[in-house]
Order: C-alpha cells, then sequence, then structure tokens
C-alpha cells in the first residue's frame, strides 16, 4: 500500500503533528508514504518526495506544513482533473490523505468520480466544517488570540480607549466568539448576524457611564458593518473567495465618529494562525493522522476523520463541508459580558 498526503488551503498549528502520526502509523503497517507538495498543485506538476521516520522526526511541535500548501483547484484548470488521476497512478498512490477545508476536501470529493480513494481531516483554524466537534488548528488560534487580547486589554486600560480587536475566520465566528469569551471582551460581533454599529456605541457609552474607562470590541474579520464584507482588494482565490480585511478599521473609526471615545484597531491575522500548536492540538491532529490511516487500511473512502463526543470516527465529507456557523445560544452566551 502506498499513501500520499496533501495540506491545501490556508495552513494551521497542528498540520506537520498529523503528518508525522499518519508516517508512523503507515510504517507500523509495512505502508509508504509519499508527501505531494503544495496541495493539488504539487499532483498537477508531480511534485512529491518520500516520508519516512526520519523525515517527520521532531514535527509534533512545529507550525506551518512541511508539505507546503497552496489554494490551487484542479477544477479551474484545463484537464486539471485528469492531470492528478494520471499523476496518482504514475507515482502508484493507492490512497490519499487530506488534509484541508472545505475546498481542499471539496476537490477530494468530486474526484471520488474519477476514482480517488481519500480520508481527509478536519483541517482549519476557523472551525467550520460540520460532523465534528472541532477543528484542529482551532485550539491553537485561539489560545493565540487570547494571549493577544490579555495585553491589548491592559493599554487599552491605561488610556481609556476602545480597543477593537479583528481575528481571522472567513464566514463563521468561532475564532471571534471563542477569543472574545476567553479574552473578557464587552463586545463580540460576528458574520453569522449583521452589525448595529449604533447599537455597539450605545453598549460602549452604557460603560463610560457606569465608570469603566475602556472596552475591549472583538470583530470577526467576516462581519458585515454594511450589506457586504470588508475586503483587502477585488482579487478572488481560485476558489472563488476573497481576501476579507479590514472591518476594524471602519468599526473603530464609526465608534470614534459617533460616540467621542477614542478607538484604536488590532488585526491579529495572520499571528494567530501561525506558530506552534497547542497541547490539545498536538494530540488531537496525531490521533486523526492514526485514524486516517487506519480507515484506509480498512478501505474506506470518501470520509472525513471526525472528533465526535471524544472518539474519532468515519463520517461522510459531503456531510462534514456544510460549513458550521456559530450557534444561537452560543451567540446569546457571548452578548451577556458586557
Ligand atoms: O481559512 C483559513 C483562513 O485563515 C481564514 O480565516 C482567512 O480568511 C484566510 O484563511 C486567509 O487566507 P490567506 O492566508 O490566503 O491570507
Amino acid at each position: 500500500m502506498k499513501i500520499g498526503i496533501l495540506s491545501g488551503g490556508g495552513d494551521c498549528a497542528g498540520i506537520n503533528a498529523l503528518i508525522r502520526a499518519a508516517v508512523r502509523r503507515a510504517e507500523a503497517y509495512g505502508f509508504q508514504v509519499v508527501g505531494i507538495r503544495r496541495g493539488w498543485a504539487g499532483l498537477i506538476e508531480a511534485d512529491v518526495l518520500p516520508l519516512d521516520y526520519g523525515s517527520v522526526a521532531d514535527m509534533v511541535s512545529k507550525g506551518g506544513t512541511i508539505l507546503l500548501s497552496s489554494r490551487t483547484n484542479p477544477y479551474g484548470k484545463d484537464g486539471g482533473p485528469a492531470k492528478v488521476m494520471r499523476a496518482l497512478k504514475r507515482l502508484k498512490i493507492d490512497a490519499l490523505i487530506v488534509i484541508g477545508g472545505e475546498d481542499t476536501q471539496g476537490v477530494a470529493h468530486r474526484l471520488v468520480a474519477e476514482g480517488l480513494r481519500f480520508v481527509s481531516v478536519p483541517k482549519t483554524m476557523d472551525n467550520d466544517l460540520s460532523e465534528t466537534d472541532v477543528t484542529f488548528g482551532f485550539d491553537s488560534a485561539v489560545n493565540v488570540a487570547v494571549e493577544a487580547i490579555d495585553r491589548i486589554r491592559t493599554t487599552g486600560e491605561s488610556h481609556e480607549r476602545v480597543m477593537v480587536v479583528e481575528v481571522m475566520g472567513r464566514d463563521s465566528g468561532w475564532v471571534a466568539v471563542h477569543s472574545g469569551v476567553a479574552g473578557g471582551a464587552h463586545v463580540v460581533l460576528v458574520p453569522e448576524e449583521p452589525v448595529d454599529v449604533d447599537a455597539v456605541c450605545r453598549t460602549l457609552l452604557a460603560r463610560r457611564k457606569a465608570g469603566k474607562g475602556s472596552s475591549l470590541v472583538v470583530v470577526a474579520e467576516g462581519a458585515r458593518l454594511g450589506r457586504s464584507q470588508d475586503t483587502l482588494g477585488d482579487k478572488l482565490d481560485e476558489f472563488g473567495h476573497p481576501r476579507l480585511g479590514g472591518v476594524s478599521t471602519l468599526l473603530a473609526k464609526e465608534i470614534s465618529k459617533r460616540t467621542g471615545l477614542e478607538a484604536r484597531e488590532v488585526v491579529l491575522g495572520h499571528l494567530i494562525r501561525g506558530g506552534a500548536p497547542s497541547a490539545f492540538d498536538r494530540v488531537y491532529a496525531s490521533r486523526l493522522g492514526f485514524a486516517a490511516v487506519d480507515f484506509i487500511r480498512e478501505g474506506r473512502t470518501d470520509v472525513m476523520a471526525a472528533l465526535r463526543g471524544g472518539r474519532i470516527v468515519p463520517v461522510p465529507v459531503d456531510k462534514a463541508l456544510k460549513r458550521k456557523t456559530v450557534d444561537p445560544e452560543t451567540l446569546q452566551m457571548a452578548r451577556q459580558f458586557t
């Protein structure tokens, strides 16, 4: 048995821990493993490298992905899917471990019709995949965001400012809600509901009136101040996504204008995506790596290894790809801490 591993889309903490675990498990079964570089691009361009015990040593704590990543979409390229399938045949790869979110796994799911065998794993700091309790990379990102928010809070207090902290998360507010609640934010704004700037200003003024000197607002990059999300330019990636960003700048400006309070924005951006995984993500990603190899060995395909109630189980990929947004109860809880 020969297994290929690829990572696509935005990286997150824990990918290398997962690769390491998968290689260790595969070697225990006597399987061969090859790494595919830059996601689906590595199959279109046949850019692969052998992975063995030595090449994944000491990887449990290393951030990023040793396989590199890209947002390449074979379905957007002339003959892309056929090139991928030809490369798999030429390289004698029996099955893939697909480390990805919605887009990367979506390609794998479509390629099943061409004969692809694969098991995927829920990789994304956004935590926006269904059928799993959580995605890996999310816990690490939230932990870094909270550390940053704790620091932003003290400087905000010294200067009696409104500090507006923008976090990634694409179209889901999971990172904003978890880092906001854990960081003691007074206002948390998410893509799941339109932002009412007047209501935000009323909350901030009420806090001032109650004698509070400073306030902390956490806003998801995908939150909508107007009718659409704020983007950094018009360019779309190969899956049709814009680069989100800029909402905190607009919001801080509006807050200052409407309340007279001094506001500052901080964009945490890629800072919370990079770096070493949390202990939780190291263990979770390792469990996923083991399970992915086991599921391939059992002959499964088109399934995602998922965490459900403490166990790693296979779930159908098409169900997992339904975007998971923040539930109303959690949103309501986040609103109770003004
Ligand atoms: O999907 C992961 C993610 O980090 C999103 O939260 C964010 O919108 C996007 O990727 C950023 O992508 P890039 O690394 O291409 O700027």
